[in-house]
C-alpha cells in the first residue's frame, strides 16, 4: 500500500516541520511543503537547504544525492496544491485555533483516501481528528528534535483511527527510517510524559539554586550518558512546547508533580523561549546570559 505513495504534503515548515520534509525527501518521496506566507517559506527552505549543506558538508551526503533530494521538494503557500497528496503531515504551531483552520482545508482539498497526520506534541489527537468528516484516516505522528536525526516516531491512535490507517502510517514511518512505536492519546504520549517532567525538574533545581545550569546538565550527562543536558535540552526543544506539555499534563492528571516550574512559565512570558527565539537558559546575549531565577 505504501508503494503506492508517492506526493506527502507537509504543512508548517518551522523547526520540526522542515526536518520532517526532509525526512520524507531524503527517503524518496516527493514532497510539498507549505506555509502561511512566502517569509515563512522562505525561512522554512532555509532550515531545510541549512540542514542538506550540513549533511553533504559532513560527507553523509553526496551532491548528487543532494541533488535528487532538492529535485523531489517543492514548496507553496497554496494548501490548494495539496489536491492530489497521498498523505500529509501537519506541524503547524500548537493552537487548536490554527489546527483547526488546516485541517478544515486539508479535508475539504485532500482526496477522502488522504491520510492526515499531526506531529502535535501537546494537543489531542483525537480532537483534531474530530475536526474533520475523516476521523478513521487521523493520526499522530510525532517526531523528535531535531527531527533528520531522532529515530522515533510516536504513532498516537484515537479510538476513530482505522486498523489500516495504523498500518499505513506504521509502515511509512519505518520507510522514512524511524522506528515506530504505537502510543495512545494521552498527554505527553510517551515520550514526552517521561521527558518534560525531567526537564521541569531540572527547572526546579535550577531556580532553587541547588546547582549552577552547567552542573545540572553535567549531572545528567556524565551520570546517564545522554547526549545533552536537561536544560540545554529544553532550549533545543523551546521553553513553550515544554511548557504545553506540563500544562496538558496537568489538565489531564491534576497530579502536583505535573505543575510547571514557576520560572519556565515565566520565561516562556518574557520571550525566552530557547534556540529558536535567541535566548533560553543559554542562548543569550552577554549582560543576561543566565536567567535570573
Ligand atoms: N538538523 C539536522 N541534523 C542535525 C541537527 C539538526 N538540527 N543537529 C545535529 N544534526 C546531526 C549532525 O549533522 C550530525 O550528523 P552525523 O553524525 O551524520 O554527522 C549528528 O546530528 C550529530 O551532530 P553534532 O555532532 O553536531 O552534535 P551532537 O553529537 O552534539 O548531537 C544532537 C546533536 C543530535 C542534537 C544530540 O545532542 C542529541 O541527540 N540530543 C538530544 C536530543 C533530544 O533528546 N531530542 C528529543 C527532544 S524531545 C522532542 O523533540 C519532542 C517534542 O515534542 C518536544
Amino acid at each position: 500500500m505504501v508503494q503506492e505513495f508517492d506526493k506527502v504534503g507537509v504543512v508548517g515548515l518551522g523547526t520540526m516541520g522542515a526536518g520532517i520534509a526532509e525526512v520524507f525527501a531524503r527517503a524518496g518521496f516527493n514532497v510539498i511543503g507549505v506555509e502561511i506566507d512566502q517569509a515563512a517559506l522562505d525561512r522554512g527552505r532555509g532550515h531545510v537547504d541549512k540542514s542538506l549543506s550540513r549533511a553533504v558538508s559532513r560527507g553523509k551526503l553526496t551532491e548528487e544525492e543532494r541533488a535528487g533530494i532538492d529535485a523531489r521538494l517543492s514548496f507553496t503557500t497554496s494548501r490548494e496544491d495539496l489536491a492530489d497528496a497521498d498523505f500529509v503531515v501537519e506541524a503547524v504551531p500548537e493552537r487548536m485555533d490554527i489546527k483547526r483552520d488546516v485541517f478544515g482545508d486539508l479535508d475539504r482539498i485532500c482526496p477522502p483516501g488522504t491520510i492526515l497526520a499531526t506531529n502535535t506534541s501537546s494537543l489531542s489527537v483525537t480532537e483534531i481528528a474530530a475536526l474533520t468528516g475523516r476521523p478513521d484516516k487521523v493520526v499522530g505522528l510525532h517526531f523528535f528534535n531535531p527531527a533528520p536525526v531522532m529515530k522515533l516516531a510516536e504513532v498516537i491512535t484515537t479510538v476513530s483511527t482505522s486498523s489500516d490507517t495504523v498500518d499505513v502510517v506504521t509502515e511509512v514511518a519505518k520507510r522514512i527510517g524511524k522506528t515506530p512505536i504505537a502510543v495512545g492519546d494521552r498527554a505527553g504520549f510517551v515520550a514526552n510524559a517521561l521527558l518534560v517532567p525531567y526537564i521541569n525538574d531540572a527547572v526546579r533545581l535550577y531556580e532553587r539554586k541547588v546547582a549552577s545550569r552547567e552542573d545540572i546538565d553535567a549531572a545528567v550527562q556524565k551520570a546517564a550518558g545522554l547526549p545533552m543536558g536537561p536544560l540545554t535540552l529544553a532550549d533545543l526543544v523551546g521553553l513553550d512546547v515544554c511548557l504545553a506539555v506540563m500544562d496538558v499534563l496537568w489538565e489531564e492528571y491534576r497530579d502536583p508533580r505535573y505543575v510547571a516550574a514557576p520560572l519556565l512559565r515565566r520565561m516562556v512570558a518574557a520571550g525566552r523561549l530557547g534556540r529558536k527565539s535567541g535566548q533560553g537558559f543559554y542562548a543569550g546575549t552577554e549582560d543576561q546570559a543566565e536567567p535570573r531565577p
